[in-house]
């Protein structure tokens, strides 16, 4: 395990104003002491092809790298048509491959989401978490950081106002942080 452990911190959405990547630097200010995130940008990852999957592209060969340097991964997802966005399965899948090179296996792992919808990516989190089965990845179950309204809990800077959501985002940290060490444990 690294020291301080490290979590790579992985958002969904490219968009400059995104209010994922907003939530992501938001976490990065209330990470627990002990850890600190690396945000991972998908700018670039190609589109997968499984004909290229045994001589992938540097940005995901580089990818796949800093995951397995990670002890835990933080997944910041936006809803797109009740789903996971297609630039997050598109980096998941990528990672993924080849057969029994897999990236992800026996990572733990934590989810938070932002929408201007009602209920704050519900839909696509559990979308998300059901890959997390056959990635043989560790959630930590509670609590749900669903963000819902986004547009009324960041200010104009993308700045994360809302005093509700900021502590939801330090209880999911801190739940990452101690599962990652109970994972860690266990093995060893
Ligand atoms: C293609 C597309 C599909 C969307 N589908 C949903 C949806 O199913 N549920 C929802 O709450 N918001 C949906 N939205 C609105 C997003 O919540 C909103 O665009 C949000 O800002 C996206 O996250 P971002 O700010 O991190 O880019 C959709 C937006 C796009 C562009």
């Amino acid at each position: 395990m690294n020291d301080p452990l490290v979590i790579l911190g992985i958002a969904g959405s490219l968009r400059k104003e995104s209010y994922n990547r907003a939530l992501l630097r938001a976490a990065q200010e209330l990470t627990p002491e002990g850890a600190r995130i690396e945000p991972l940008e998908l700018d670039g990852i190609p589109l997968f092809n499984q004909d290229e999957e045994a001589n992938p592209h540097p940005k995901v060969a580089e990818m796949k790298q800093r995951i397995r340097a990670a002890d835990a991964i933080l997944f910041v997802t936006p809803e797109y048509n009740y789903s996971i966005p297609g630039v997050l399965k598109n980096a998941i899948d990528c990672a993924s491959r080849p057969y029994g090179d897999s990236a992800w296996d026996g990572k733990p792992v934590a989810i938070m989401g932002a929408s201007v919808g009602a209920i704050g990516t519900a839909r696509a989190q559990y979308h998300l978490r059901q890959t997390f089965v056959f990635l043989n990845m560790h959630p930590v179950n509670q609590p749900e950081v669903m963000v819902g309204s986004a547009q009324k809990r960041f200010d104009q800077e993308g700045k994360l106002t809302d005093e509700t959501t900021k502590k939801l985002v330090q209880q999911l940290l801190a739940g990452l942080v101690s599962w990652t060490k109970r994972l860690a444990n266990d093995a060893g």
